[in-house]
């Protein structure tokens, strides 16, 4: 060797990738490889990548940042059998999607593709995916870092009933921070604690499927679990078993499916995908709370149809009161079970603000709607319930609004007991 090359450092070894038609179209991938990995990373196009999979070089990848687009689309199945390969290798796949359609998506991620991120690519959000997967890979135990020993316990297998008989209730904000979730939560926790000494209460499960900005996991400060987006991402093959580990439960009295720690995009899940997830809800609880996302999406149809009551959260004012009248238009011209509509006035006035009344009716009648359900404000105490990550009936028992959700939920428990009565 000349002295020369002794002091040349050593190269840098590569040990992540980018493959893809061609990176100049990801520029912003290469500018984050750069920071995340410094030199050690490489690109490669899907033909290169087949080859480079068979030298025993690639064994020493860390990861492969899989870049796809609409147009290599076309080239489904090279990738496809890239992610394949690369789980077969242990090498960790991030897919890197610009305008990709969700079943392309879902079909990458069932192959066993670990992480995805939306192209742009988020400030930061490369980092954190090659974040995720080093904790995977090199965490003792997987399940270590991700739950809390103490406050979650893992479902048995032996509880999924499957012989309930479900009443499923949405609440949906028709704007964004109307309190929807606020209210999920602390209805799905009155709920699950309305039983007495002599009477167990009713099994009672949270689902929350704003798979994107899902918070119910923060206002109960649960663990979001690995297994949601498996779960999630492989539908068809649920069953009530991989239904209940894949939640976790809230002080042993409240089932909670949070959303993924991925933020998903709403349409992965499709009108199947959510029938088989309410019907097994259905079929293992007495009430199924579910987190709406704000936005409609494909099957918002679907949760309409097989609900009980179906809330609707608005404020009082414009923004709630145009989406509410957009939002009865779409039920109107759809033929959607308007009757099934609650309307929930989240921060309305107090009974002495005449004022605030008259503006609740005239909302009202230029809507057409009713609005039965009025709840008030609860200041600051219920933003420091949610941070603290604890329901108001431990955290405010005494605020006005954890009175009127638990008399809520008090006429919630009376819908089942009439149901029962009409079944017997
Ligand atoms: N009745 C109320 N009184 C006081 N504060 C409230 C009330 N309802 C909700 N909040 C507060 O408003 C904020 C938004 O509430 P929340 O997250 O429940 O709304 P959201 O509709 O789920 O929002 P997003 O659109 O982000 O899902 C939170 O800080 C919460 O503590
Ligand atoms: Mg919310």
């Amino acid at each position: 060797m000349s002295s020369n090359a002794m002091l040349e450092p050593e190269p840098t070894p590569i040990v992540a990738c980018t493959i893809s038609r061609d990176v100049s179209n990801f520029d912003m991938l290469i500018e984050d490889m750069e920071t995340v990995m410094g030199n050690g990373w490489g690109d490669l196009t899907f033909a290169d990548a087949q080859v480079y999979f068979n030298q025993p070089d690639s064994d020493l990848l860390e990861f492969v940042a899989i870049a796809i687009d609409h147009a290599s689309e076309n080239e489904l199945a090279t990738i496809a059998a890239l992610v394949s390969t690369a789980k077969e290798k242990d090498i960790k796949v991030i897919l890197v999607a610009k305008d990709v359609s969700p079943s392309v998506l879902h079909q990458l991620l069932r192959l066993g593709a670990a992480d995805f991120i939306p192209y742009p690519l988020p400030n930061g959000e490369l980092k954190a995916a090659v974040e995720r997967i080093r904790a995977l890979a090199y965490a003792p135990s997987r399940t270590a870092i991700q739950v809390q020993p103490e406050t979650i316990e893992t479902v048995q297998p032996q509880q999924p009933q499957g012989s309930y008989a479900g009443i499923i209730l949405p609440i949906h904000g028709l704007a964004g921070g109307t309190g929807a979730t606020t209210f999920a939560v602390n209805l799905a926790w009155e709920l699950a604690n309305s039983g007495s000494k002599q009477e167990e209460g009713p099994r009672v499960c949270l689902i929350d499927l704003d798979l994107q900005f899902g918070s119910v996991s923060t206002y109960l400060d649960l663990p979001r679990r690995d297994n949601v987006f498996a779960l999630l991402s492989d539908v068809d093959t649920m069953d009530s078993a991989s239904f209940m580990q894949a939640m976790v439960k809230y002080e042993e009295k409240l089932h909670v499916l949070t959303a993924p720690f991925e933020m998903l995009p709403l349409d992965m899940l499709d009108v199947s995908d959510i029938t088989r997830i309410l019907d097994t809800a259905k079929s293992n609880f007495d009430f199924v709370i579910i987190d709406m996302p704000s936005t409609l999406v494909n099957w918002t149809e679907t949760v309409l149809n097989a609900c009980n009551l179906y809330f609707a959260m608005i404020d009082l004012d414009m923004r709630s009161a145009q989406n509410a009248m957009r939002f009865m238009r779409l039920m109107a011209s759809e033929e959607l079970p308007a009757e099934k509509l609650r309307f929930a006035l989240n921060r309305a006035p107090k009974f002495t603000d005449m004022n605030g009344k008259n503006r609740v009716k005239r909302m009202a009648e230029s809507l057409e709607i009713a609005i039965e359900l009025q709840l008030p404000d609860g200041g600051k105490p219920i933003l420091q319930a949610g941070d603290n990550g604890v329901p108001l009936a431990i955290a405010a028992p005494k605020n006005l609004l954890r009175k009127e959700i638990l008399n809520l939920a008090s006429s919630v428990l009376e819908l089942k007991s009439s149901k029962q009565a009409v079944q017997q």
